[in-house]
């Protein structure tokens, strides 16, 4: 038996890859490589796996690609592919969303219909809850979107609900909040502050940096989303995934100037659609039916982030 995992040469994908072959599972790979950041950069996240006997990769787009014969054999599919980002969810970029998040989440769940797939884990997104009502959001309280995109990964939720239950589709969905460590998208903050760091150029700061984020680190959210194939008891209602590192974009700016050494200018733009004032997510359920619990705080996370983005600058 093996696991597939969509999105498998993107940040989170390619960190979830290589945990489960360091733990001895084969790993079926599928990504499309899709344009909104360097094939390049993609390219080098899976070379470790590539290196690995126990891992495939398939160069194809799951909006497309014949699914049935990729399914064959596999127990759990984790799907992580996705068009992400906030920002350019408006608009034209609006169609990209639709379907990369929505159509091709509800091909890869039909084409599980009727398989031996054990478990289907979801990567979802904190975005659902658009600006929640408190400071812990809980997964009982009424989604709203407040963006484009946060609208796609609540439909792929509603997907995995709808063929959970008509189908028998073992879904769970999982509420990443605002993940970072080594390979972070190069359009997200962290990433961005060490780079502004590091070349002196200036850190776009959208708004007046008092939002605050529930930040995870990447590591703690493979943990949770392998437990969460493992967990017999995962439920089909969604589970939300947060760090507990709660921190202002003008304190990590700090941290990121503490950890790199080095001042961080900014370029102070206004806020921006679709973006919430903060977000943090109460993990009680997720640490009772998971057994996880994060383990990075933000200063860790950040100094591992920094070494990575310092060492993949000098190979480039
Ligand atoms: N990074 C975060 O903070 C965060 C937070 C919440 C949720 N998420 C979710 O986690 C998942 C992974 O996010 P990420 O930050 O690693 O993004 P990423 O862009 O680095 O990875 C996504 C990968 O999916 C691939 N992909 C996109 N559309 C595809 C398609 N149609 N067929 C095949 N491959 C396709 C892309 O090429 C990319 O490599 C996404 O579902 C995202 O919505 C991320």
């Amino acid at each position: 038996m093996r696991t597939l995992v969509t999105g498998a040469a993107g940040f989170i994908g390619s960190n979830l890859v290589d945990a489960l072959l360091a733990g001895g599972v084969d790993v079926l790979g599928i990504d499309c490589f899709a344009p909104y950041y360097a094939e390049s950069v993609k390219r080098a996240n899976l070379e470790p796996a590539l290196a690995n006997p126990g891992f495939e990769f398939v160069d194809g787009d799951l909006r497309n690609a014949r699914l049935e014969p990729l399914l064959e054999g596999v127990s759990d599919v984790y799907h992580l592919a996705a068009q992400p980002g906030v920002r350019d969810s408006w608009g034209t970029g609006f169609a990209s969303y639709v379907e990369n998040n929505i159509i091709a989440t509800q091909r890869l769940l039909e084409a599980c219909r009727g398989t031996t797939v054990r478990r289907f884990v979801y990567a979802s997104s904190s975005s659902v809850y658009g600006s929640p009502a408190r400071e812990d959001a809980r997964e009982s309280d009424p989604p709203a979107p407040h963006s484009p995109y946060g609208v796609t990964k609540l439909a792929g939720e509603h997907l995995c609900d709808a063929y959970s239950r008509n189908w028998g589709v073992p879904a769970v969905s999982l509420r990443y909040f605002t993940v970072y460590g080594p390979r972070q998208r190069p359009d997200m903050g962290v990433h961005r502050m060490i780079q502004a760091a590091h070349d002196g150029t200036p850190f776009p700061l959208y708004g007046d940096g008092n939002q605050v984020r529930d930040f995870t680190f990447v590591d703690d959210i493979v943990s949770a989303t392998i437990a969460a194939a493992e967990s017999h008891d995962a439920p089909a209602t969604p589970l939300n995934v947060a760090g507990g590192s709660r921190a202002r974009l003008l304190d990590v700016v700090g941290l990121v100037e503490e950890v790199v050494g080095r001042r961080v200018g900014l370029e102070r733009l206004g806020a921006a659609p679709g973006d919430v004032g903060r977000t943090g997510g109460n993990t009680e359920s997720t640490r009772r039916i998971l057994g996880w619990t994060p383990r990075t705080q933000l200063r860790e996370g950040i100094i591992r982030q920094a070494a990575w983005q310092t060492g993949s600058a000098r190979r480039r």
